[in-house]
Formats: C-alpha cells, structure tokens, sequence
C-alpha cells in the first residue's frame, strides 16, 4: 500500500484557477471533507494538517506533519510556505483558540467562525443567554459556578431527569442526562471537584430535559446575517450501545437523506431558517461578530415545538461523513464564497435532489461507526484490522478513517499485506448510499461484516426502520410545514 500517494493530477482538471485547500484535523470528519474537496474542480493541491496515513492513501492529500496539536502560528507559516487559497476547519478546538482570526487577518479565507463567534460552542451558557436575546426556544436552564449553589439548585430539582451540562469544551463528554437526584450529585461532584473537565467544568447548567427527535441541523454561512444556506440535516446516535443504552459518545453512527441545497426562501428549510438560523445570526453579529462557516444545532423537535440544545461552531461527526457524500458540485467553490464572505450561490447541489425534499426517491445515506472495544471509557488500541481495502471500490460506498494507524515498517518488509491497526475509540466509519434507508442501510452493515477485526464494535440498530420513519416525520413536519 503507498499511503504517501502523489498528489492528484492538476492537469486533468483543465484550465480554470484551481485553489490549493488545506483542511485541519485528521479524524473522519476531516477525511470526508477531504474526499469532497478532492473532488471539487477547482481543488489544486490539497493538504491535510495534522491529516492521517489513511487521508493521504485515500484522497492525495499531503499530510506533512502527523502530529495532533494544531498550532495557529505554525499552520499560518504553512499556508503562506504553500499558497494556500482556502482552509477549512474540522476540529473546534482550533477554532475556539481563533486560527481563523489569525488567518483572516492574513488574508487567507478560511471556513470557520472566529474565536468571538465560537464562544456559541465553548460556553453554552453564553450561549443560552444569545438563545434568549434572539428569542429563540431552548430548554429552561439554572446556571452556577458554585459548588454550594449547585448543590442547592439540586435540592431544590423536582423533575427528573435532569441534564448536567459543563459549559465549556469537555470533548463531547460534559452531558450528563441524569435520571435520579443521586446522578445528577455525582455529575456535579466529577464537574466541580474532581475538576475532570478541567476549567471547562466550573461552571454547570442544570437543565430541564426534553422528550422528542433529535436533528442535527447545518447551515453554511457566508457572514451575512440576513444569508444563509441550508447545509442538510442528519440524524445522530450519541450512545455507545443499541437502543440508546451505554454511555455518551462523540456520535455511533448517522442518517440523512439528500435535501436541496436550499434557495434562499425555499420551503423546505424557512421554518427552522426563519424561526431560529437567522434571528440566531444577527444576534450573533451583535453580541460578537458575524458568523462565517458552518453552523451545527442540535435541535429537539417536541410536541410544543423546535427547541435549540445545542450550537456548534463546526461540522458534525459522523455527520460530516454522511452529508458530504450527498454533496455534487463545487464544494471549493462553495466553500470559498462562504470563506471570503461573498452571497453563497447554489453551485453545490445535493445528489439525486429535487426542489422540494422527496422521501422517496432522494439519495439515502447512512453511517456506522466502528469503535474500539471499551470506547468511549477506556478504548482498547493497537488491535489489527483486516480487509478494510477491499471496501474501497464502489461508488455507493465511503470508508473514512478516524483512528487508524498503517502497520509499522518492519512488518511490511516481511512481505505481509499492509493492514490498519487502531489508534483511537472511534476508529473508522462506513458510509453508504442507496435509493431508500433499508438499501443503504443493508450496504453498511454487509460491507462492515466483511471487515476483520474482532476488538472492534459497532451498533446494529443505526437507520433502522423505526428511527427512520421517525426521523422523516420530523423533517416532514419542521424542515416543511411549521
Ligand atoms: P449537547 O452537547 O448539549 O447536545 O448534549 C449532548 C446530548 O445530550 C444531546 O445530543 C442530547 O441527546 C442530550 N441532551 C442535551 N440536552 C438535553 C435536553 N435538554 N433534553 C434532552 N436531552 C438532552
Ligand atoms: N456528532 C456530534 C458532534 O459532532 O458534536
């Protein structure tokens, strides 16, 4: 296998400017975003920092520095060394600790919010508060940074359950939905004074819990508060086990269906657009600056309504490994207008969509992650994993890599087959398409049994008819009509 693959062809891509995109992170979000960028006409050379081995085998981008930390001046140096002409940011750490002001401010366009914007993923009780000015639903919330008080609000907690939330960045493991008083105390303990999320867990949101569906919901930004593109809804699965059981993930696996890229005032996305992207975005250009990049809510739709849980200043993942392969079109193209804060056009289009969302007909896709045995608590690494190669062939099938490692040198010299071993929890994701969710869904799961890896796991039950049917009604109901 020859993971440092050369870059691909310029030449064949014609005469038109092509731009030289450099994504940061290295996880399956990020190798999905480099597939789609690969694929873009008027991708020229594309890089990835930190990237992986397998990014570099599988899209030809250059990953020149495996290392994990994304360092702001080092990755300046780096677009400047190599004509870089848009970076696209996956992870929310970089973008927390402002690599897009800093590049910015270098004139280099770069798809993601500033540091000012992204506090609406780093403090969600900054975030509750803008909610609240842009009259926006989202659940009632208590918010302390004292023990003693927490302790009190507990006390005083009548419905359960409740959910404990560290307001700030905690890798996707600060909520805790706690059913009886006694697990909301331990939340509030492991918080506050075992201090396991660092600083990010001094300040605690109790918040009231809500029944419903949840959405995963994107818009593409151009920093024009009254623009916005529809960027596809997804639906995630945050527990580790089958039929929601175990504990809280960074995502299991996910399902969406191709929408439109959505025009400005199209039906499909006015509802949530109106009621909840835009009054969202002016406050946001108020209360900090405008918004350039992708804006993920966590939506809960309920009986009362479309409530906000969540904003995030990124991509999804594994949502990102399930919308982009429904994207055609100039992805570089799209991403740039949004990047320089030019109107977005509608060059991308969604694969096989129509106008108007068809649940019948539209392209279907669906993700299942595989994981390592333990994952999320304590992830068994280092274990080898047979035949992911012969996956890589068909059009209806992606495999993106997220914690996987090329076997070490020596044991290639031996003269055996070059495998992957695991390097993280979350190790890889299978993303297939299909005309409807049960033909994309049979290609997931008949593609992973073929895959040899027995420390691995996944969970069955990913776009099963009921979570399917549910999810459609939703989208039915609050992407169409409300
Ligand atoms: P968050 O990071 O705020 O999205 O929370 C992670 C997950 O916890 C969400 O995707 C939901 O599954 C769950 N969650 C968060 N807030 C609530 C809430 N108020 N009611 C019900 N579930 C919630
Ligand atoms: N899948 C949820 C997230 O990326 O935060």
């Amino acid at each position: 296998m020859n993971f440092l693959s050369p870059i691909i062809d310029k030449v064949s891509k014609g005469e038109r400017d092509l731009v030289n995109c450099l994504v940061l992170g290295g996880g399956g979000r990020e190798h999905a975003l480099c597939d789609a960028l690969a694929h873009a006409a008027s991708c020229g050379r594309l890089f990835a920092l930190p990237g992986s081995q397998a990014i570099a085998e599988t899209t030809g981008a250059r990953c020149p520095a495996f290392e994990d930390k994304i360092e702001g001046r080092r990755v300046l140096d780096f677009c400047q060394r190599n004509d870089i002409g848009l970076v696209v940011v996956g992870p929310e750490q970089p973008i927390a600790e402002g690599v897009a002001d800093l590049l910015r401010q270098h004139d280099i366009p770069t798809l993601a919010p500033g540091a000012k914007a992204s506090r609406i993923e780093t403090s969600k009780a900054w975030a509750k508060d803008l909610f609240a000015q842009a009259n926006i639903s989202t659940p009632k919330a208590q918010i302390t940074d004292s023990h003693k008080e927490a302790q009190i609000i507990l006390a005083r907690w009548t419905q359960f359950p409740v959910v404990v939330k560290a307001d700030g960045l905690a890798q996707g493991k600060g909520v805790v939905v706690a059913t009886t008083r006694r697990q909301a105390e331990e939340a509030v303990e492991h918080a506050m004074v075992e201090k396991r999320f660092g600083k990010a867990g001094t300040t605690l949101l109790f918040e009231e819990h809500l029944e419903g569906q949840e959405l995963s919901y994107f818009s593409l930004c151009d920093g024009c508060e009254d623009n916005v593109r529809f960027f596809g809804a997804a639906r995630d699965y945050k527990r580790a086990q089958d039929d929601d059981k175990g504990k809280n993930t960074g995502g299991m696996g996910a399902f969406a269906l191709a929408p439109p890229m959505g025009e400005q005032g199209s039906l499909e996305e006015r509802a949530v657009r109106d009621s909840i992207v835009l009054p969202l975005l002016r406050r946001l250009a108020k209360s900090a600056e405008p918004y350039r990049g992708i804006l993920f809510l966590g939506l809960m739709a309920t009986r009362s309504g479309v409530h906000v849980l969540e904003a995030n200043a990124r991509l999804g993942d594994p949502e990102a490994q399930t919308l982009l392969p429904l994207l055609e079109g100039d992805l570089v193209e799209t991403f740039l207008a949004a990047a320089k804060g030019q109107r977005l056009r509608q060059d991308a289009q969604h694969r096989g969509s129509r106008r108007t969302f068809d649940f019948t007909e539209s392209v279907h896709s669906v993700t299942v992650v595989a994981a390592a045995k333990g994952y999320p608590a304590k992830p068994q690494t280092g274990s080898a994993i047979k035949k992911l190669d012969a996956i890589e062939a068909s059009p209806d099938l992606s495999l993106f890599h997220a914690g996987t490692v090329l076997q070490g040198a020596e044991e290639q010299n031996k003269g055996e087959k070059a495998f992957f071993r695991a390097r993280g929890g979350r190790v890889f994701s299978v993303n297939a398409r299909g005309g409807s969710f049960p033909e994309a869904r049979r290609l997931a799961y008949e593609t992973l049994k073929t895959i040899d890896w027995t420390e691995g796991f996944y969970r069955k039950d990913i776009a099963c008819d009921a979570h399917t049917s549910a999810f459609l009604k939703t989208c039915d109901s609050i992407l169409k009509f409300s």
